[in-house]
């Protein structure tokens, strides 16, 4: 039987510790809002459709996810069962798994949320739960297992007793479970504990009870389930998540002279042998081709597809640029919605004019053409192949193959001037 593979996204916090006008759940981590990240990773595991619980500032929340996900609303916190609860309606005609994730755990790996499911599924659990060893677990609820290692409940931090709380596998907060089976649970669900809340992770001694099998993945990689609840944890977490990226592309054969100071966002390609030097930053979705050399001090940004052999270097800012092999963009330099031929040189402190305050032009520049320095592009503008533009020149009008364009006024010396 096909079976419905769900997710609900715990969305409806307060986030007081970021002291924000703003939702902590909208803060971003490298260009990208705390939820939105963790709808996308649910969607990269293969997960369809994605409901979100939303409630403190839901405006915010949903402008961010707009239509990408369902919404359910809880009005007042009474608990994460009572939360999960509040999907029923989306949940109650489904049969499949369903994964709880939280929108403030943001760096979750899809490789640990389909291991989360596959294990569920190949092992018949009707909960299993991704926990994690801490050295110092508190704060998290505890997993209790038997003497044979089978989990038996989850106990809270505030309601554990002293010999629970020296247990070292806490809970993440992300669980697979089956879903009517879940549903069954949560209506069992009762606020008997410190909190007077009802707690999702009573379920799974409700589950035991009744004889269903539980069970859990431990993470591999305890940094996948930090949480944001203040503004040095969204930072620990953007710099886990740049370390994580800068490894990615070094294991791919970049090299990147200073991890610490690299900046690469998500989705970025990088070919083998180019060389990233110290406080570059590549924003999302950028392609750069193999043996380039990039920085220091370069900001590449959105939609720039750089072919081999290309060399940005410092100080140099450029923005849907698509440059052709072996062209170069050394040093001081603007260039935006461009397009640069093969073998070009853009001259120091070369200029792209791509916004008249209302619109934003294309420049066009041929292969092996050579811009003199300080030169300013207004667009719209074509510069043919093999062109040569005098330095200082403002280039308003298209230039020709093979031609010379000079752009500026011409010298003029008076003799003796500076002595009178
Ligand atoms: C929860 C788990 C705990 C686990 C920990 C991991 C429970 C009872 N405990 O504890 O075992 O170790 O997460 O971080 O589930 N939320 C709502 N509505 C509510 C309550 C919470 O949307 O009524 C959301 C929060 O905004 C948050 C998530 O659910 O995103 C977890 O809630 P939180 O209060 O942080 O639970 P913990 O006490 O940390
Ligand atoms: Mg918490």
């Amino acid at each position: 039987m096909e079976q419905d593979i769900m997710a609900v996204v715990l969305a409806a916090g307060k986030g007081t510790r970021m002291k924000s006008n703003k939702s902590k759940l909208v803060h971003k981590i490298y260009g990208k809002e705390l939820v939105k990240r963790v709808v996308e990773t649910a969607k990269k595991s293969n997960i369809e459709e994605v409901i979100a619980v939303v409630g403190h500032k839901r405006e915010q929340v949903q402008l961010v996810l707009g239509d990408t996900v369902k919404y359910a609303y809880q009005d007042e916190m009474l608990g994460t069962g009572h939360a999960v609860l509040q999907a029923e309606k989306f949940l109650k005609n489904k049969n499949g798994k369903i994964v709880i994730l939280n929108g403030d755990v943001p760096i979750i790996r899809p490789e640990t949320i389909k291991k989360l499911i596959k294990k569920s599924i190949d092992n018949k659990e009707y909960a299993t739960l991704l926990t994690a060893i801490y050295n110092n677990p508190n704060g998290y609820g505890r997993i209790i297992r038997d003497i044979g290692g089978n989990i038996k409940e989850i106990i809270e931090e505030k309601d554990a007793t002293e010999e629970q709380k020296k247990i070292k596998e806490i809970n993440s907060g992300i669980y697979c479970f089956d879903i009517q089976e879940l549903l069954k649970a949560l209506k069992k669900l009762k606020p008997n504990n410190s909190q007077g809340e009802l707690y999702l992770t009573d379920v799974i001694k409700i589950m035991n009870d009744e004889g269903l099998k539980t069970g859990a993945v431990i993470v591999e990689d305890n940094t996948e389930i930090l949480g944001v609840n203040d503004r040095m944890q969204l930072e620990l977490l953007t710099k886990i998540l740049k370390m994580r990226i800068n490894q990615y592309h070094m294991e791919n054969g970049v090299t990147i002279e200073d991890i610490d100071n690299t900046y690469i966002y998500d989705d970025v390609q990088i070919g083998v042998d180019t060389v990233i030097h110290p406080n570059t930053t590549i924003k999302n979705d950028v392609v750069i081709g193999e043996d380039c050399e990039i920085g220091p001090n370069a900001y590449i940004r959105e939609g720039c597809r750089l072919s081999n052999k290309v060399k940005i270097g410092s100080f140099v800012e450029i923005k849907k640029a698509i440059i052709g092999e072996g062209a170069k963009v050394p040093h001081l330099s603007y260039m935006g919605d461009c397009e640069i031929g093969a073998k070009t040189n853009i001259g120091c402190g070369t200029i792209t004019c791509n916004y008249d305050g209302f619109n934003k032009s294309k420049t066009i520049i041929g292969e092996h053409s050579f811009i003199g320095s300080n030169t300013n592009l207004v667009a719209p503008v074509t510069l043919g192949k093999n062109s040569f533009i005098a330095a200082g020149s403002t280039i308003t009008n298209d230039v020709p193959d093979d031609s010379l364009a000079i752009a500026r006024q011409r010298q003029i010396n008076k003799d003796g001037w500076n002595k009178k």
